[in-house]
């Protein structure tokens, strides 16, 4: 689906999310969302806000899984996934700490496959996610599965590409600085949830948005495994969709 600009595409996503809250709460379920970072979804979260302070929309039963940490990454640091989740979203609605998951980037190299397993079977217990929003790097990953990426892959730890580090750098202060590796779901747990949503923005998306949609289907550009999926919406503004 392409929209005009940004704005009106991440006020329809929002809406869409408060229309699975709303009609869990209907039936007494938990929502549970998969939920990403980045400068894309911002202004999903922002509308999220807004509709649970202005309108009244309660988090109280949703579950949240965030697709990605960086590995190691201190949770309290202000380059972690865990920081951008809190100010973009967290901390300004009622959502219960207990039902909120984010990889775990303090974890040693014993314990880190336990967590992952047991990432994936948390998600499995509850019944799968309901709906996971993703965004894009230019690599083509999504969470950070980097090309080579199997498309049958779980939460596991993986090593950042050259490009997605110079795309970090400015967050971290040098590429030097960036962590070489991060714990992300994998493309089979993406895969398993309900519905996924895929969102891009301004023109400087538009040729990875291109070989997404329409390039060959191979782990070398790991969103093109969305094209084998029957439940997947690209939502795009004008500048993203403009190779298309
Ligand atoms: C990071 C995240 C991805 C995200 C991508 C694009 O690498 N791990 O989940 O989709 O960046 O970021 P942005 O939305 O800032 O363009």
């Amino acid at each position: 689906t392409v929209y005009p600009d940004q704005q009106t595409a991440s006020k329809q996503v929002a809406r869409k999310i408060a229309g699975l809250i709303k009609s869990k709460q209907d039936s007494a379920l938990p929502a549970v969302l998969g939920l990403a970072t980045g400068v894309t979804p911002i202004k999903v979260y922002q509308e999220l806000v807004r509709l649970h302070q202005e309108e009244n929309l309660s988090f109280k039963n949703v579950i949240t899984f965030n697709l990605d940490e960086y590995y190691p990454m201190k949770p309290d640091a202000a380059q972690s996934y865990v920081t951008f989740m809190k100010e973009n979203l967290f901390n300004h609605i009622d959502i219960d700490p207990a039902n909120i998951h984010i990889p775990d980037g303090t974890l040693n190299k014993d314990e880190v496959a336990a967590f992952c397993l047991n990432y994936e079977k948390q998600i499995e217990q509850l019944g799968g996610l309901d709906l996971q929003i993703l965004g894009i790097g230019r690599t083509g990953h999504i969470g950070f599965n980097e090309p080579g990426s199997a498309p049958n892959s779980g939460t596991r730890v993986v090593t950042l590409d050259d490009l997605t580090r110079s795309d970090a750098s400015r967050d971290f202060g040098g590429k030097e600085k960036v962590p070489a590796k991060a714990i992300t779901m994998g493309i089979g747990t993406i895969f398993k949830a309900r519905e996924i949503i895929l969102m891009a923005w301004s023109q400087k998306k538009a040729p990875i948005i291109k070989k997404a949609v329409e390039g060959e289907i191979s782990g070398e550009v790991p969103a093109t495994y969305l094209q084998l999926s029957g439940q997947v919406e690209f939502v795009l503004d004008e500048g993203a969709a403009s190779e298309l």
